[in-house]
Formats: C-alpha cells, structure tokens, sequence
C-alpha cells in the first residue's frame, strides 16, 4: 500500500492552502499564489502534497482537519477531484473535472474549474484576442480539451474543429458538447485548405516533447497559435507553428496558469490579484 502524504508542519497565523497531484514537485503553483498574496499582506502557507491517484480523499481529509482553506487540483487527479464534491460549479458539472477545492461551512467540499476561465482571460485580456465569431482548432480530446470548451463557446467562439489521434475520443466530445455550439472533427491527417483563426494544442504531447501532427492547412498568415503546455524555451507545438513560418503569432500557456490561479485565489480569499507582475516574473522579466 503507498503512503498516504501529510502536511509535515503548519505556519501559526497563516492561512493554509496547498496544490495536490502527481507528480506535484514541479508546479508553479506556489510561487504563483504566494506573489498574490504579497500583493494585499495576506500571510499565506501555500504547500506542494503529492496525492496519487486514489489517495485524494484522504489527503483532502488531512488538509481540511489542519485547517487548510483552499486546495488546487492538478494532473491526474482532476475528474477524482470533481466526483469528490458535495457542491459543484457549473463548470465541473460540464466538464467533469476540478481544480479548484474549498469547503463550506459545513465542511462540505466544493468545487470549481478556473482552467476554462484562464484560458479565455489570458487570449482576451493577455493576448488582446477578440474571440467572438472566431473559427479555433483543437488539438486533443483528453480532459484539458474538455475543460474549456464550454467557456470558449460561452466567449462567443462561431466554431471548433477537434483533432485527435483517438478520433472516437473526439466524436465523444462531439456528442457531449454539441448542444454548445458548432462542433465537428477532423482527422490529423486530412487535407484542410480553410485556415482557422486561432488552434490551440491540449494534447498531453509536450509532456514527452512531442507534437502533435494535424492539417497543416489549418495554418495561415492570421492563425494564432497557442499551446496549453508551458515551457522557459519556445514548447515543442510552438516550434512546429513557427518552423511553417506562416502564423501570425505565438503564446505558451504560461498565462493560462497564471490567470487560473487568480480566479482561485479570487474563490478562496475574495481578493482579485493583479496578474501581470506575476506572470512577466515567471517568465523572468
Ligand atoms: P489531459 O487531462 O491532460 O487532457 P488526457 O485526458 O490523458 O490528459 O488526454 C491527453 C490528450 O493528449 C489526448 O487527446 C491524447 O490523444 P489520444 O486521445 O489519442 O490518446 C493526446 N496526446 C497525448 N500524447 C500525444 C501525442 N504524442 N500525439 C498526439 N496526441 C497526443
């Protein structure tokens, strides 16, 4: 049997909240969370605990008897997270997954998922992208994929493609969404000659340094690339956008996690962090 982690230590005085998943060691999460909180003199114990699949419950269970207020969710453990919940947010009802814990006055456990809002604040706001009426691409049709597109259609988005390499993992998401807005799928292979204003990779394939491979004529002199995985270099997708040299412009998903973290730290404390000054220091400007 695997052992279950523990918050070692708690910080007298400060409010407690942490990022759970596996692996945990690598997340920005902390840093992230303790630069908002500097910002309004809220003293905060933010923690990475590894929890494995499985192992959610009870470590929720340890944080909240510690006094913990707020938990991030992250890979694998979101959908665990989301069937966890006493009281969940439209958005984990739609998308099946959570990221964002907390409890209610009861200790009910509540959920939310900032990850669909994050990513639209960082395209509009960030980016200074227009989504309303927009033509997109998605590549994937994983969790990160189904997590965000509710709020882009709620963005007003006229259309998106998905591609996936397991195409009935894309037609699934068809079917599940299709009352949002127009959806359809293409195979990563095809021969597509419309360029899409805006593709955005979900896939998991940076995570191995891979691409991966869709219709290069969804590429055109306006498209704007966006990957979801983040990296200090240019991530694998972005290198693949560019070296066809014809796309308008380039993001990494940096933003995203910054942005889903504000609209968590906003659920947790009432507070609305300023978000640039974070982000320009995580990409370490
Ligand atoms: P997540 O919650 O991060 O979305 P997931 O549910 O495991 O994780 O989904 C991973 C997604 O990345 C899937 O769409 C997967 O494609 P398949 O459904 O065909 O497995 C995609 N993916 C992972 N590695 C990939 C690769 N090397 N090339 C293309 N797609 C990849």
């Amino acid at each position: 049997m695997t052992k279950v982690p523990v918050i070692p230590f708690r910080v007298p005085e400060a409010v407690l909240c942490a990022v759970t998943g596996f692996p945990v060691s690598h997340s920005r999460s902390p840093f992230i969370h303790r630069a908002f909180a500097e910002q309004f003199g809220l003293p905060l114990q933010y923690e990475r605990v590894e929890a494995r699949p499985g192992q959610l419950s009870t470590t929720l269970d340890r944080l909240h008897e510690l006094g913990c207020k707020g938990v991030n969710v992250t890979v694998p453990l979101k959908e665990e997270a989301a069937a966890l919940a006493a009281e969940a947010s439209m958005a984990v009802q739609t998308t099946g997954a959570a990221n964002t814990l907390w409890w209610n006055a009861e200790g009910g456990l509540c959920a939310d998922n900032t990850d669909g809002v994050g990513l639209v604040r960082d395209l509009t706001r960030n980016w200074g992208m227009c989504l309303s009426g927009q033509r997109l691409a998605i590549l994937g049709a994983g969790g990160a994929a189904a997590g965000v597109i509710p709020p882009l259609f709620a963005a007003d988005v006229a259309e998106i493609v998905l591609i996936n390499r397991s195409q009935a993992r894309a037609e699934a998401l068809v079917e599940r969404f299709r009352s949002l807005g127009t959806l359809s799928t293409l195979q990563p292979a095809a021969h597509a000659t419309t360029p899409v204003d805006l593709i955005i990779n979900a896939t998991s394939a940076g995570l191995a340094g891979d691409t991966p491979t869709f219709p290069t004529g969804l590429l055109g002199p306006s498209t704007h690339c966006y990957d979801m995985f983040y990296s200090t270099s240019l991530t694998p997708f972005l290198a693949a956008c560019r070296a066809r040299s014809v796309c308008a412009d380039l993001r990494d998903g940096m933003g995203m996690l910054v942005e889903q973290a504000a609209a968590a730290f906003a659920i947790w404390h009432g507070l609305q962090p300023d978000t640039t000054a974070v982000l320009s220091a995580l990409r370490g400007r």
